[in-house]
């Protein structure tokens, strides 16, 4: 790349970020505080977070708090390039490009330890992985994770006794899950998929595997398209919410036989399998939004084509079954929102990452005295961030009176 190129990309990189900005007021308040306080002063920094514009401003945030920081993406598709080129002039450490291989995938997460941080950010536990099973010479302070993904893998290493700092749960906050998840992902993800395909969703049939925060909201949009919903579930309580909210809820073997668009979004793998591949219609749509690109069988769907047409539109490549049939993948399996479109909505990081540089700043004080384990991030930390982003969006609220608080706190109190 020639260095007018790089000055090119660098220039839409700052013009993303300022766009991003514009709709991040928590977390740009938050960054004015850092600069103000310098919690975060003297600290080493590494995250594996999606390299996107609203990373980048949490990036500005921590920086401003005092933070040395080394960047690597969380997923090999993700990144935006004009973004990491841009945060390489504001002084932070970038390891990423946007499809690269997963051993340089994997390298560039190296390459971000080696700053030997003190606090670690994650999203879905690949770092925190590496540092435990290949960089047990590295000493961390604590971490916190962002996404659902990352939490079950890091409970497990908890329960095993295998987890060896405290991590914050990020994304267990209510900021974080019931507009992220749901919202984020419910339209980031619609998004991908129609930036994708151009394909109009109303009358079409949507299948939404797993009905959790982020298939909700998946579910809430393609209704919202005009499409027909069915949800498909393995917990009999998120399976009876579905049904209540009056979508169809079928198991994955019928509903592959009548499905135009198939999202998964459960966090587990081989979600659609060879056997449901088997029976599809001519022309499905395959997405997935989970965290990693194992809930949809690309292996089994391989064995099945007798050839692919790859990229017969950016994003998209065309599996060719015995019989003629054509089943479309989108993004190769891999997180449709953040590989076709950009992600969730930089309104909704704002509190997502509000609530990430928040933890850093509470573990930079407090992480000497958390035994290793999976922490809640704490409830006054939620509280503001909500309080911050009501202000911002103008919505006043009521205040408990006296009596309320007494009445609440009292049980002798009667009807
Ligand atoms: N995860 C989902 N959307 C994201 C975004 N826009 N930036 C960073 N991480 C994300």
């Amino acid at each position: 790349m020639t260095a007018r190129d790089l000055a090119e990309l660098t220039e839409a990189g700052e013009r993303r970020i300022g766009w991003a900005r514009r709709s991040m007021p928590v977390l740009t308040a938050i960054a004015a505080r850092f600069a103000a306080e310098r919690p975060l002063d003297g600290l080493r920094v590494a995250a594996c977070l999606h390299v996107t514009a609203e990373t980048a401003v949490l990036m500005g945030a921590l920086r401003a708090g005092g933070a040395e920081i080394a960047l690597a993406a969380s997923n090999p598709l993700s990144t935006q390039d004009d973004v990491a080129a841009a945060l390489g002039v504001y002084g932070i450490a970038v390891h990423a490009r946007a499809g690269v291989d997963m051993e340089t995938y994997y390298r560039h997460i190296h390459q971000a330890l080696d700053i030997s941080p003190d606090i670690v950010l994650d999203d879905g536990c690949d770092l925190v992985n590496i540092l435990h099973t290949e960089r047990p010479d590295l000493s961390v302070a604590g971490g916190c994770e962002e996404t659902t993904t990352g939490i079950i893998r890091l409970r497990q290493m908890a329960a095993e006794g295998a987890l060896k700092f405290p991590v914050v749960a990020v994304n267990d906050t209510r900021t974080k899950r019931m507009f992220d998840n749901r919202y984020g992902t419910g339209q980031s993800t619609l998004d991908g998929i129609m930036r994708a395909t151009n394909a109009l969703l109303a009358g079409r049939t949507v299948v939404v595997a797993g009905f959790g925060f982020c298939g909700r909201g998946v579910a809430e949009r393609a209704k919202g398209l005009g499409a027909r919903v069915i949800v498909t579930e393995i917990d009999p309580v998120k399976a009876l919410d579905a049904a209540l909210q009056g979508y169809e809820v079928l198991p994955m073997g019928q509903a592959a036989r009548v499905g135009d668009v198939f999202v998964t979004v459960t966090g587990n793998r081989d979600v659609i399998r060879g056997e449901h591949l088997a029976v599809m219609k001519d022309g499905v749509i395959l997405a997935n939004a989970g965290h990693f690109d194992v809930e949809i069988d690309v292996r089994a769907l391989e064995g099945l084509a007798e050839s692919v047409n790859f990229g017969v539109r950016p994003n998209v490549d065309e599996y060719v079954l015995a019989d003629g049939r054509r089943l479309l993948l989108l993004a190769e399996g891999r997180l449709v929102n953040l590989t076709a479109a950009e992600g969730h909505p930089a309104a909704v990081m704002d509190m997502s990452f509000s609530a990430q540089a928040l933890a850093v700043a509470w573990l930079a004080t407090e992480s000497v005295r958390l035994p290793p384990g999976v922490y809640d991030v704490p409830a006054d930390i939620d509280a503001e961030v909500a309080r911050l982003k009501l202000a911002a969006t103008g919505i006043a609220i009521d205040e408990l009176t006296v009596e309320q608080e007494d009445y609440l706190h009292s049980w002798r109190a009667g009807s």
